[in-house]
């Protein structure tokens, strides 16, 4: 697929040009002269990045940042500054911009912004959709604790029938990973599981990713539109995140749940569809629906199975043996033959805190492999977590280091550090320019 790209400035001789250098890289490119006609493009074509000016007639581009991601959470905006308006840049970023440019200061950076961008926006589109893989099976769920193997007796046996699973727990548990073994062991792995994590979408675009919508339902809806309820007919719909679902919305799941029927947006006579639910939840739902945030009848409906995910800390003779899974694992990629591990690695891991879990772990081995010298593993490669605010000189260096090292090894991808360092990527970024590193 060629990628979009939407262009919104009102001084046209600039947006000519700009759109002339962006079309020498063969994407496709969208012109709009104000916020206006901008957003309408939006809603007409499913546009990957945005370069937005901060002066247009009808908008301030820092605040049109925050209405691009409300509508569309997956694109990423970069804004065009004026000449020594670095506050502006700063504030844009807050509003969740990827980043801001000097306009005619930066013309040299456009391009690998723009492809830096690009991957921000396939790595959200993963996060909104889940990855799906049919190769997860509860063989691959590793751990020897007796809490991970009850947890995977449980879900073994409701995967075999036809229950609606709700999967609690932690950040990094593994709630994804238990949702695609119990699709894969039930009787319904023939068809399709369908994922879709509902804090990714505002409202409007939740309702039109699930249930579908007519030509013409409304601005924006060039087609007809299949909904996922109706792509996961004889399979599994995950619904990730379900907590986030807005109350409306947790009405019209209701329905289908009770009668397997739903309408889609802008229709008026409702279809069916045959789906098994897992839902999965790292929030209390019984205190969301103490806030009101909760639908308790939905609740019910979803609750039938609970499978609560025990966080590492309550299971730490599992450290170790997904620790060595993953030393093999990205021994194996970074082709290293031979890796001797020392005790006091171990030692530090079994002691931390691994407020991420799984994820988190994985995520510190495989910065620590980046870290180690002459393959050896030890308890000094590994670096838990670096602080927003580095408080002395000597911590400074060090993350200084660090980042440059991540960096490295990356290749330079900003995104994929970001993750390995385990911070958002407007902080490397600030990080970055803080270290004289940009
Ligand atoms: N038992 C396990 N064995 C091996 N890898 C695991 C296990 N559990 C989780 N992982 C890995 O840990 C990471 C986090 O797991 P997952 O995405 O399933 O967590 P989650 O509970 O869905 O987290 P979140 O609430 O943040 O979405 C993934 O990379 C996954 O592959
Ligand atoms: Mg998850």
């Amino acid at each position: 697929m060629i990628p979009k790209i939407l262009i919104i400035d009102d001084e046209l001789k600039l947006l000519k040009l700009l759109g002339m250098i962006l079309q020498q890289e063969n994407f496709d490119v969208k012109e709009a002269s104000s916020a206006r006609s901008g957003l309408s493009m939006l809603d007409q074509f499913d546009i990957d990045v945005v370069l937005c000016d901060v002066k247009l007639p009808d908008a301030f581009g820092v605040a049109l940042v925050k209405e691009i991601k409300a509508k569309r959470p997956t694109v990423e905006v970069i804004l065009m500054t004026a000449y020594g308006n670095i506050p502006d840049g700063i504030q844009a970023m807050k509003n969740g911009a990827y980043d801001y440019l000097v306009k005619g200061d930066d013309n040299d950076k456009i391009i690998p912004l723009v492809y830096n961008a690009l991957e921000k926006v396939k790595e959200n589109r993963n996060r909104m959709y889940e990855k799906q893989d049919s190769s997860i099976s509860f063989e691959n769920i590793i751990g020897k604790s007796a809490a991970i193997f009850q947890t995977k007796k449980l879900a073994e046996k409701v995967a075999r029938t036809e229950a609606t699973v709700l999967l609690t727990g932690e950040t990094g548990t593994g709630k994804e990973v238990f949702a695609n073994a119990i699709h894969n062991a039930s009787p319904r792995n023939t068809g399709n599981l369908v994922a879709l994590n509902c804090s990714a979408f505002s409202k409007d675009i939740l309702e039109s990713e699930l249930f579908g919508h007519k030509k013409g339902a409304f601005t924006g809806a060039s087609s007809d539109k299949k909904g996922l309820v109706e792509e996961a007919n004889k399979g599994t719909l995950f619904l990730d995140e379900i907590g986030e679902m807005p109350l409306d919305l947790q009405a019209k799941l209701l329905r289908i749940l009770e009668s397997g029927e739903f309408i889609k947006i802008g229709e008026t006579k409702s279809s069916k569809s045959n789906f098994r639910l897992i839902a999965a939840t790292n929030r209390d739902l019984k205190e969301e629906i103490h806030k009101g945030n909760f639908r308790e009848d939905l609740y019910f409906r979803i609750n039938i199975f609970e499978i609560h995910l025990p966080p590492l800390r309550d299971r730490k003779e599992d450290i170790k043996v997904l620790a060595n899974e993953f030393i093999s694992r990205f021994a194996n990629k970074m082709q290293i033959k031979k890796l001797e591990v020392e005790d006091n690695f171990y030692q530090k891991l079994q002691s931390s805190e691994w407020k991420g879990n799984i994820r988190e772990l994985k995520n510190a081995i495989e910065r620590s492999m980046i870290m180690m010298e002459s393959n050896q593993l030890a308890a000094d490669n590994l670096y838990i977590e670096i602080s927003e605010n580095p408080s002395s000189l000597d911590m400074y260096t060090v993350e200084k280091q660090h980042i440059l090292k991540v960096l490295t090894y990356t290749k330079g991808n900003k995104s994929e550090a970001a993750r390995l360092l385990g911070i958002g990527i407007a902080t490397l970024y600030r990080k970055l320019e803080e270290y004289g590193l940009k």
